[in-house]
This record gives C-alpha cells, sequence and structure tokens, in this order.
C-alpha cells in the first residue's frame, strides 16, 4: 500500500476546469503578491490564461511582483519563433497583465551551452525562494513537462529528448511532423516535486487513460505525474472527459 495524497477536483467541462485553477492562481497570488509561479504551455491552461488576463482587466489582478518560471522551451527555437514557448507565453498571457519582464523566466532554446543554462536555471530558482505555485498540463502518455516516461524522480532541469508519442500529439502546431522539435530542455521531476503547490490540469477524452494511470495507478516514472501522488500539496482538475476513466470514488 501507499499514501496518495493527490486530490481530485472534477470541473464540469473546459471552461469550468479553467475558472476554478484561475480562482486558486488568484487566492495565491493575493495571499503573497511575490509569488513564484511555474507555468505550462500547450492547450490546456489557455482559459486559465484567458480567466486570469480578465481577472487583471476587470478585477485588478496584480501580478507587477510575481515571478515566473516556465517549465520548457523546444531546443533550437528563438523566441520569436511562433512555434516557440517563449512566443506563446508572451502571446497568451504576459503581454496582457502587468507582470515585469525582467521577472519571466523561460528556458533558452538557442543557449550556446544548455547543459550550463540548465544548472543556472536550478539556480535562479532556488536563489528566488523555490516555486510556490506550479501549475502544469499532462501528456496523453502521462508526462509532466517534458519529462517522458521513464525520466528520474529526482531529475532536475536538462536536455531531453522528446518521446515518438509527444512528437505526434505536438505535430497539430507544426506544418508538418518532421518541423516538430526532437528535444527540449525542461524542469526536471525532482524540480516540480519542490514546488510547495502544484495544480494539474487535463481536459478532454484523450487525457482520460493518463489521468485514471496517474490517480489509481501505482506511482511509477513509467507515468511521470503519477509521482505526483506523493506530494503533499496537489490537485487535479480535470474535466468530465479527462475524468471519465477513474473508478475510484472522490
Ligand atoms: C508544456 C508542457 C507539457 C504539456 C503537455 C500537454 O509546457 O509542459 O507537459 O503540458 O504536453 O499539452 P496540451 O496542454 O497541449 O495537451
Amino acid at each position: 500500500m501507499w499514501v496518495v495524497y493527490l486530490r481530485l477536483i472534477v470541473a464540469d467541462d473546459y471552461d469550468d476546469m479553467s475558472r476554478k485553477a484561475a480562482s486558486i492562481v488568484a487566492e495565491e497570488v493575493r495571499k503573497n503578491k511575490k509569488l513564484v509561479l511555474g507555468l505550462a504551455t500547450g492547450s490546456t491552461p489557455l482559459g486559465l490564461y484567458r480567466e486570469l488576463i480578465r481577472m487583471h482587466k476587470e478585477e485588478g489582478l496584480d501580478f507587477s511582483q510575481v515571478k515566473i518560471f516556465n517549465l520548457d522551451e523546444y531546443v533550437g527555437l528563438a523566441p520569436t519563433h511562433d512555434q516557440s514557448y517563449n512566443y506563446f507565453m508572451f502571446h497568451n498571457f504576459f503581454n496582457h497583465i502587468n507582470i515585469d519582464k525582467k521577472d519571466v523566466h523561460i528556458p533558452d532554446g538557442k543557449s550556446k551551452d544548455p547543459e550550463a543554462f540548465c544548472r543556472d536555471y536550478e539556480r535562479m530558482i532556488d536563489e528566488a525562494g523555490g516555486i510556490g505555485l506550479q501549475i502544469l498540463g499532462i501528456g496523453s502518455n502521462g508526462h509532466i513537462a517534458f519529462n517522458e516516461p521513464g525520466s528520474p524522480a529526482d531529475s532536475k532541469t536538462r536536455v531531453v529528448t522528446l518521446s515518438a508519442q509527444t512528437i505526434k500529439d505536438n505535430a497539430r502546431f507544426f506544418r508538418d511532423q518532421n518541423e516538430v522539435p526532437k528535444k527540449s530542455i525542461s524542469m526536471g521531476i525532482g524540480t516540480i516535486m519542490k514546488a510547495r503547490m502544484i495544480i494539474l490540469l487535463a481536459s478532454g477524452k484523450n487525457k482520460a487513460d493518463a489521468i485514471a494511470k496517474t490517480l489509481e495507478g501505482p506511482p511509477t516514472v513509467n507515468v511521470p505525474a503519477s509521482l505526483l501522488q506523493k506530494h503533499k500539496d496537489a490537485i487535479i482538475i480535470a474535466d468530465k472527459e479527462a475524468a471519465s476513466k477513474l473508478t475510484g470514488k472522490y
């Protein structure tokens, strides 16, 4: 038997998932104006970012002292590339809130010395006091950030090779599958597990298997998200479709 701390909130649909996540993020930002926020890219958190932008514009939610550390970036893509995660984050979130650009940290896909960059990234997170709240999506293979199945539980920020499944999943954003970069810089599972609070978002049927294994399977590096079972303050917010293969009572 193992102890599972991971909690689950089932949302009605994508918009409800996004609103529920935004209300937790907003509460944390209001409690601590200097919150260190870890963020993800991808389709899943877009609604969360839209709702946070609305809260900033309509309710004055203040990001002026918040610090950001993003999870990952494709190796080889410059920040100006429209499929880079840097471009995605500014375009979909940072350009629309009052964040100080100097407090935004995103791995540098064009770094000349990626190993040194990764070490510096870990150091910068530590110097900022560690991540207070980390937002995660989940891959259909259970990856978190770009920690693919088999990634060590204590891994740190490093260069990783994307799995064939992830390349296939992400091809939808590129003209063809061959254009999807094969490597990325990703925070490690160990880096993520050090965050004080974690929210993992999941939406849609193609995440249902991964969510079932994450919550109801044993914690294993073969399903990286399942390692969150050991985190003391992690919540999954899944919409009904993503939660549809769970068998337990929550
Ligand atoms: C992106 C990231 C990835 C995504 C995951 C799901 O920064 O860390 O782990 O969260 O691949 O992607 P979407 O949300 O596009 O289904």
